[in-house]
This record gives structure tokens, C-alpha cells and sequence, in this order.
């Protein structure tokens, strides 16, 4: 998650969308309201960003077939599977991130620490996309995932493998693997340092003596800085996607607001909007979130694209077994 922007752009944007658009933009007025959208969106970068025109009725035609099912009252929330869909189309297709290169990158890294390495559980997995590729490097992969909609669509992905539903902060699994990894920021999701903590006690806990944590962390508050909001755009032939983020900081906690834009051929175009908040741990929370939890060899190292690095650590083999020292027992 890489999405920084400017709080206030968005804030006007939901002033003019949350209101007439709700209502279809058609009553009295509605010319002079589709027109100010238009220029927020002019203001925003859209529309030079996605050549649209007005006098092409761009913006009409995505205001007159906005959706918002009659159950959802003025709250605008995703169906579930487009919330999968759209995390994939955003990543995978806009921001580019290549899941298969990152997978081999991270089984190297894993190998080099632990060569006979043969298990892994991936945590916080999302839509099980590392998974996908892990599974062809490793004999055993499993999945553990919070949001019901990302768990199923890695459940639909990854045929026969076995995605937990679980919290990181608390889990508990019957085995333990020769790598635990948490991605792309999720570790982010801890609320406080002791969260932070009790996450990386339950990584590490599953790991076999000699395993290897493989952690990507949010950004840290000296990285973190509010930029221009955020927008990105993809299609895969059937479904086309806009997604605008902005963000805020509020001490040490970031907030991300998500809105969406999905249309689908035959069922229109639907919006939602979402709220992300992670915490902007600092390298010393996480070096001792992980030496509070029997790890050692921590390790920096670069990351998949940004400011953000990896980290990995080791846990230790148990201590090799001495005799007592052989010899006449003492005598009292
Ligand atoms: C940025 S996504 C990363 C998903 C996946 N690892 C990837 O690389 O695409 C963060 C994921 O963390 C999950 N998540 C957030 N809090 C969680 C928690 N407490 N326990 C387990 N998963 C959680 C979210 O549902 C989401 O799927």
C-alpha cells in the first residue's frame, strides 16, 4: 500500500459526490452539479490523466450509472468480491507489482538463511497471490487471513491449500514452518506496540528452530509524508477500475481513504469507499518486537519498489545437548 496523497483534495470530492450523485445527479440543478464535478475533477488531475471531456459526456455517463444497492443506506460498502478484485486490479495491473518476481526473491532470501527450508505459512495473505508462486518452491505452504472476502478469493485461487481464517495478532496453528512471512505491509495493521509485539511473538512462535521471518513494514514516521492524492487506473478487458486515495497522519497513526470506482459490462459501475488505518512503527519497535521474541540475525535489506525495505530474521537452534561431565561423581 503505497498511497499518500492530499486530505483536503479528496474531502471537496465527497462533498460533491455524497450529495446530488446520490440522487442521480437528475433533479433540479443537476446540469450545474455534474458541471462542478467536473471541474473538481479538472482540479483533481483526472481528467487530463484519463482524457476525458465533457463534451464527451464522460462525466454524465459515470454519474448517471453510479450504483448503491438499497440496503447500504448512505454508506457505500464494496460487495465482497469486489473488494478482492479491486485490490488485484489495483497492484497486480496499475501499481505493477509483480507477486511472482517478489516470491522468488523472498524464497532466495529464505534459502540463503535456511537452505533445507521446505514449509511456509504466509500471513496476513491477502488474496493468497505469493502464495500462488510459494507453493511451486515450497513442499508445504499455508495461508492465514483476518477479511473473509480476501481469505475466499485466496481459497478460490489456491486449490487444496489451506487458507486460516485468524488474526495475527493471536493465532495458534496445530505446526509450525520453516519460514513465516508477513507482506506488503500488513504488519502495519497492529494497532500499538503491543500489538506490534504480540504479532511478532505469534509469527515467531510458529517457526521451527533454524526458521526464518520474513517481514515488509509500513512506512516509518520519518518516511511518511502527505503528498498529492493518489490515483490509479486498470482494466483486464471486463471490469474497469479507478481508485483515488488520500491520506492523513495523526501522530503516529496513518489513515488511508480509499475510493472506488468499479464498472463491470452488464452491471454498471459501483463505488465504495474504504478507511485504512496502520501504524507508522519505528526500526526500533520492530528490531525489538523481534528480539523480544527469540529472534536473532535481523537483518535490512531492499524492498519491492519503494522507501519500504524487508526484514528478516532467524530463530535460533536449540542449544546443542552437552553431557554432564563424565567422571567420578563428587563425592559429598
Ligand atoms: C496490504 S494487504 C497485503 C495482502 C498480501 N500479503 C499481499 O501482499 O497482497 C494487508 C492484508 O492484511 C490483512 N489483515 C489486516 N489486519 C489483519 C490481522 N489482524 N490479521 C490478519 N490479517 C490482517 C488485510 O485483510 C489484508 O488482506
Amino acid at each position: 500500500m503505497d498511497d499518500r496523497g492530499d486530505r483536503d483534495g479528496l474531502r471537496d470530492a465527497e462533498l460533491v459526490t455524497g450529495g446530488d450523485l446520490a440522487a442521480g445527479g437528475t433533479g433540479p440543478g443537476g446540469h450545474r452539479v455534474l458541471l462542478s464535478i467536473w471541474e473538481r475533477l479538472v482540479e483533481l488531475d483526472v481528467a487530463r490523466r484519463y482524457h476525458l471531456s465533457p463534451a464527451a459526456g464522460h462525466v454524465v455517463h459515470h454519474a448517471m450509472t453510479i450504483n448503491r444497492p438499497a440496503d447500504e443506506g448512505t454508506t457505500n460498502v464494496a460487495h465482497n468480491q469486489d473488494l478482492a478484485s479491486a485490490y488485484e486490479l489495483i497492484y497486480t495491473v496499475a501499481a505493477g507489482k509483480d507477486y511472482q518476481r517478489e516470491a522468488y526473491d523472498i524464497t532466495d532470501l529464505i534459502r540463503q538463511r535456511n537452505p533445507t527450508a521446505d514449509s511456509l505459512l504466509d500471513v496476513a495473505c491477502g488474496t493468497g497471490l505469493h502464495l500462488s508462486h510459494f507453493r511451486h518452491s515450497f513442499a508445504h505452504v499455508e495461508g492465514l487471513e483476518l477479511a473473509e472476502p480476501m481469505r475466499k478469493a485466496a481459497i478460490d485461487r489456491l486449490d487444496g491449500i489451506t487458507v486460516h481464517a485468524g488474526d495475527m495478532r493471536d493465532f495458534r496453528l496445530t505446526r509450525r514452518f520453516s519460514a513465516v512471512t508477513c507482506l506488503f505491509s500488513s504488519i502495519g495493521y497492529a494497532r500499538s506496540v503491543e500489538e506490534l509485539n504480540q504479532t511478532v511473538d505469534c509469527l515467531a512462535a510458529h517457526l521451527e528452530p533454524g526458521g526464518v521471518l520474513l517481514l515488509e513494514p509500513w512506512f516509518t514516521p520519518n518516511q511518511w509524508i502527505s503528498g498529492p492524492v493518489d490515483t490509479g487506473t486498470a482494466a483486464d478487458g471486463r471490469r474497469h477500475l479507478t481508485r483515488m486515495c488520500v491520506s492523513h497522519q495523526n501522530g503516529t497513526t496513518s489513515t488511508l481513504t480509499m475510493h472506488y470506482l468499479l464498472g463491470e459490462t452488464g452491471t454498471g459501475i459501483r463505488h465504495w469507499s474504504e478507511e485504512h488505518t496502520l501504524t507508522l512503527f519505528t526500526d526500533e519497535q520492530y528490531r525489538q518486537a523481534i528480539r523480544q521474541a527469540g529472534l536473532h540475525d535481523v537483518q535490512w535489506l531492499p524492498g519491492w519498489g519503494d522507501l519500504r525495505p524487508r526484514i528478516s530474521a532467524v530463530k535460533r537452534r536449540r542449544a546443542r545437548f552437552t553431557a554432564p561431565h563424565s567422571g567420578p561423581a563428587p563425592r559429598p
